[in-house]
């Protein structure tokens, strides 16, 4: 699994390019296999999650490769090859996004169901309740997701109980090729929805609303596809790199992304004394004082973003004063709390609520990521800690983030793997 090795202390400076957004090349992905014609998808991040996404596509029937280090050319499959396989399907949560284009396209589906993961269950109650609402026959068997639809789906009003971002893209997928018009009621709003909405659109589909609570898809025949589409840059990288700021006393600079989508974040490190300067597709944080502890409530976007909550919470423990985190969207997302215990760090969970105490300072130790993001708090937590902190299970954070040691290393940072 790797171990990456930090020296802390240095507050990082400089200006990093911010790859394309992983939630959203996942998804993509996944719509490519709608389309008739080929696909080129730009400002793709060459990491793990992608690398396998690309696997099980092509195990699926279609063929997919890197044309240049960001830019894929995608073959969509003329039918389908077999079900997802399983060895592939356990290692990625978001192959379950291939149900809806695979019952869409083909009239049939089989994803091995890919199970909880650490920060949770991970149920799929909201997918099923989509894909039968549009005529998708769907069952569990032997572990798998097995679908098939009897003709071709059907146009339905759905109600999201949580505004899920898999189910909303799945049953989105799904509606673009069912007869009629489907509402998406309660749909989830994030970013990665708009850009997949104007993905399938730039494909021939036509979906309105997305970004809002309620989504229309009109269905058509077909999607033609035959486009070149960049991915949007990645807000959850953005984000990371602008906590490393905040962290370290620094002043970075982001390149390539997109400030609108990182605005709740801003704002909360507005609230704790840092400071902010949009550009267009720039944004540059830095820090002329003391920082201020805060609060933070996960919620769906635009709420502040649960994919932030384990590096805001390795930021805040030496942050003077108490801070409270509660985590809203997942059943156990607090884990990295035990490790950066293991570094001083002074926290106390309780069920949803994460209460911390900030103390001077965390000091560098042995420690392993559990999941992604968990190991990018613990990158967050060597780059403050005094002296060397040694991060196992670095493998987790290959998922998400691309060259992550080169861009630290470009802003200052010694860090190296092992
Ligand atoms: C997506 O996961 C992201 N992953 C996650 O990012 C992100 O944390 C999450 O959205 C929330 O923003 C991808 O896009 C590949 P959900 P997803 O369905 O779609 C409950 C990262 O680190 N739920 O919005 O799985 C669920 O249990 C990853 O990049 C149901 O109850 O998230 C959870 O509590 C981690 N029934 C909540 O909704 C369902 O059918 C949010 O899940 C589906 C979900």
């Amino acid at each position: 699994m790797g171990r990456i090795l930090i020296k802390g202390g240095i507050p990082l400076r400089g200006r990093v390019k911010i790859s394309g957004a992983k939630n959203a090349s996942l998804a993509l992905l996944c719509a490519a296999i709608l389309a008739r014609n080929e696909i080129v998808l730009e400002n793709v991040p060459d990491i793990s999650d992608v690398r396998v996404m690309i696997e099980i596509i092509n195990s699926l029937g279609a063929s997919a490769a890197w044309e240049n280090p960001e830019t894929l050319r995608i073959v969509p499959p003329k039918k389908l090859n077999a079900g997802a396989p399983f060895h592939l399907v356990k290692k990625l949560r978001a192959s379950n996004l291939l149900l809806g284009p695979m019952l869409a396209r083909f009239g049939q589906a089989t994803v091995a169901l890919p199970g909880g993961c650490n920060i949770g269950v991970r149920p799929m109650d909201l997918h099923f309740k989509g894909l039968t609402g549009l005529g998708a026959d769907l069952s569990l068997e032997h572990g798998c997701v097995c679908g098939s639809t009897p003709d071709r789906l059907v146009g339905a009003r759905v109600y999201l109980d949580f505004p899920s971002v898999g189910a909303t893209e799945n049953i989105m997928m799904a509606a673009c090729l069912a007869k009629g018009q489907t509402l998406i009621e309660n749909a989830a709003k994030e970013p990665e929805i708009v850009d997949l909405a104007n993905f399938l659109n730039a494909m021939g589909a036509k979906v309105r609303g997305a970004g809002t609570d309620v989504i229309k898809i009109d269905g058509v025949k077909y999607l033609e596809g035959g486009v070149r589409f960049p991915v949007i840059p990645d807000r959850i990288e953005a984000g990371t790199f602008m906590v490393v700021a905040a962290a370290t006393g620094g002043d970075i600079t982001l390149d390539n992304m997109i400030p609108a989508h990182v605005q709740p974040l801003s704002a909360k490190l507005r609230e704790a004394n840092a400071d902010i300067i949009e550009g267009e597709d720039t944004l540059r944080v830095c820090v002329n004082g003391p920082l201020k502890s805060i609060d933070i409530k996960t919620m769906p976007y635009p709420g502040f973003p649960t994919d932030m909550q384990s590096q805001l919470m390795a930021m805040l423990s030496v942050i003077p004063g108490t801070s409270v985190l509660v985590e809203n969207i997942f059943e156990n997302r607090f884990m990295v709390a035990d490790e950066l215990k293991r570094m001083g760090a002074r926290i106390k969970v309780e069920g949803r609520m994460a209460v911390i105490e900030g103390v001077d300072s965390l000091e560098g130790a042995q420690v392993k990521a559990t999941d992604l993001r968990a190991g990018a708090a613990l990158i967050v937590a060597g780059l403050i800690a005094s002296g060397e902190t040694e991060i196992c299970n670095a493998a987790f954070i290959d998922r998400g983030y691309h060259n992550l040691e080169e861009k630290l290393k470009s802003l200052g940072a010694i860090i190296n793997r092992k």
